[in-house]
């Protein structure tokens, strides 16, 4: 086998253009996070999204991008600003998303976008083939790319090719209403493996290969012809030892050498050491649940006043997709519950919530991680959910609490954390309470077996076991042909 061409919409590293030069950013999201770690460890090409539209990027400018990139052992797939509305703001985030993450009210059904899709995952299939050898493994991530497989396939059938899902796959009752469901289905079937985080999004998709193709499946083989797909959950990962590392990193800094956030969440615990920090970090997505969160938060307030001044919430929201008009309502939703509440709750001594709109570098989601006594994590639905993770491996001393939304795939593998169904108010007013008065003993008898298993299972095994069993598979359909 030759080297692994890793493809997904967005590239690890994000380029903008300043009068400094070319600047690269690291991309944010669970995707470009895990895959990065496996990316930087092996021999493997990335192709994707530069994060420039061909009308922002100066044909003088082209090779100095395609350096930039090589850097990163990244390769680029050019688009055009009407591609991007139409294939990402448009199939991909106000088609596939919502719908996957069962917001029926938000998806549209647009011919124009699906023709979009349609010519940009073709053009992403024309990049993989134009550099990638025929003996090259080709794993294409996520719902921006479903019909990729097949459109490779169709031009390289012995190809080997694997594909990953990151968002959840949603039951046949919701899948069945797009109109291009059976071409989605067969794009994705041109893979020899299909990836998803969990047993349940993985049962959806059988189902829904067996009654809109018809396609004969035992067990998690699909037969097609002479060739067998198979399908099997494969929970990701995190790079556990990297936040671990940073962790002991962090503790060991000494005070002055400390981030201005870090000593800001110093001086905090030192002027108020009974008051437990409350930690939220997502991307501003309606699936991620923040604005119920934050009523959730104001009930727990009103029905326990006595921890008035003893909480705080941190809320990290990372700028997302801010062309979608859903996202820009929701921005302007949370921008107000925020004000409202602080403006209500607020004392001279102590505001409920500290709302951060910007994505953070590595060190200062650590410096948040570190000093939060509790993450609360409460997504309406989540193909994953790499925070939970995340927050669990930095914590050296095994103390901290996890509330978390068993609408997570995490959910799946952390059932010692609190797992809490978001749009219960009550209970999760009931599971803070449980959380800021855990005793220490607990926490920590939660968290080791939390670390066992993701120190276990972290992202390098995960691609690992996705790996062997492409391969396997692959040497089964040799042996069956
Ligand atoms: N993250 C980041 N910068 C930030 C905040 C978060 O890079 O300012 C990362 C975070 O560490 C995590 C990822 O973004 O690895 C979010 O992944 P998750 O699976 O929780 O959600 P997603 O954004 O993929 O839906
Ligand atoms: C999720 C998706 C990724 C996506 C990321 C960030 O993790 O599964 O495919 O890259 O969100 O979203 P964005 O639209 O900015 O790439």
């Amino acid at each position: 086998m030759g080297k692994t061409i890793i493809i997904s919409n967005r590239l690890p590293v994000q380029l903008q253009i300043s009068e400094g030069g070319i600047v690269a950013t690291p991309s944010v999201g669970g995707l470009a996070t895990g895959m990065k770690s496996i990316h930087n460890s092996g021999e493997s090409l990335w192709i994707g999204w530069s994060g420039l539209t061909d009308e922002e990027t100066p044909e003088e400018l082209n090779d100095a991008i395609n350096i930039a990139l090589e850097k990163h052992n990244c390769s680029k797939v050019n688009l055009s600003q009407e591609e991007m509305e139409g294939y990402y703001f448009g199939f991909s985030n106000r088609t596939i998303w919502p719908l996957f993450h069962y917001f029926m009210e938000y998806t549209e059904f647009e011919l124009d976008f699906w023709e979009s899709y349609k010519s940009v995952n073709q053009k992403f299939a024309d990049a993989i083939l134009e550099n990638s050898d025929e003996d090259d493994i080709i794993w294409v991530h996520d719902y921006q790319l479903m019909l990729v497989p097949q459109m490779i396939k169709e031009k390289r059938p012995n190809a080997v090719i694997g594909f990953f899902l990151h968002i959840p796959f949603p039951s046949y009752e919701i899948f069945r209403t797009i109109p291009w469901r059976e071409e989605l289905l067969s794009g994705l079937l041109g893979a020899d493996l299909i990836g998803f985080h969990t047993y349940d999004y993985e049962r959806h998709f059988l189902s829904s290969v067996r009654r809109l193709l018809g396609l004969e499946v035992s067990f998690n083989d699909i037969n097609i012809g002479n060739r067998v797909v198979k399908v099997d959950s494969f929970p990701m990962g995190i790079d556990y030892k990297k936040f671990r590392d940073a962790a002991i990193a962090h503790n060991a800094l000494a005070p002055e050498n400390r981030s201005v956030l870090q000593k800001r969440l110093d001086d905090h615990k030192i002027s108020a050491p009974d008051t437990k920090l409350i930690l939220s970090i997502d991307r501003l997505d309606y699936s991620k649940g923040i604005a119920k969160r934050i009523s959730a938060f104001e009930y727990f307030l009103n029905k326990y006043p006595e921890y008035k001044e003893k909480v705080r919430l941190v809320i990290l929201a990372v700028p997302s997709r801010s062309n979608v008009p859903q996202y820009q309502l929701l921005k302007k939703e949370i921008d107000e519950l925020v004000g409202r509440l602080n403006g209500e709750l607020s004392t001279v001594n102590w505001t409920p919530i500290w709302y951060f709109y910007r994505s953070m570098p590595f060190k200062n989601l650590i410096d948040l991680y570190i000093s939060s006594d509790i993450a609360w994590l409460t997504p309406l639905r989540d193909g994953m959910n790499l925070v939970a993770k995340e927050y669990i491996a930095t914590r050296i001393d095994k103390t901290g609490v996890l509330i978390l939304s068993e609408m997570a795939g995490s959910a799946y593998e952390m059932n010692e954390a609190l797992l809490i169904n978001p749009n219960n108010f009550e209970h999760q007013a009931e599971t803070l309470k449980k959380a800021i008065t855990m005793p220490k003993k607990e926490q920590m008898a939660r968290n080791m077996f939390l670390q066992k298993r993701l120190e276990r299972y972290n992202v390098e095994v995960w691609a690992q076991e996705f790996m062997t069993a492409l391969k396997n598979q692959i040497e089964n359909n040799e042996a069956f042909v």
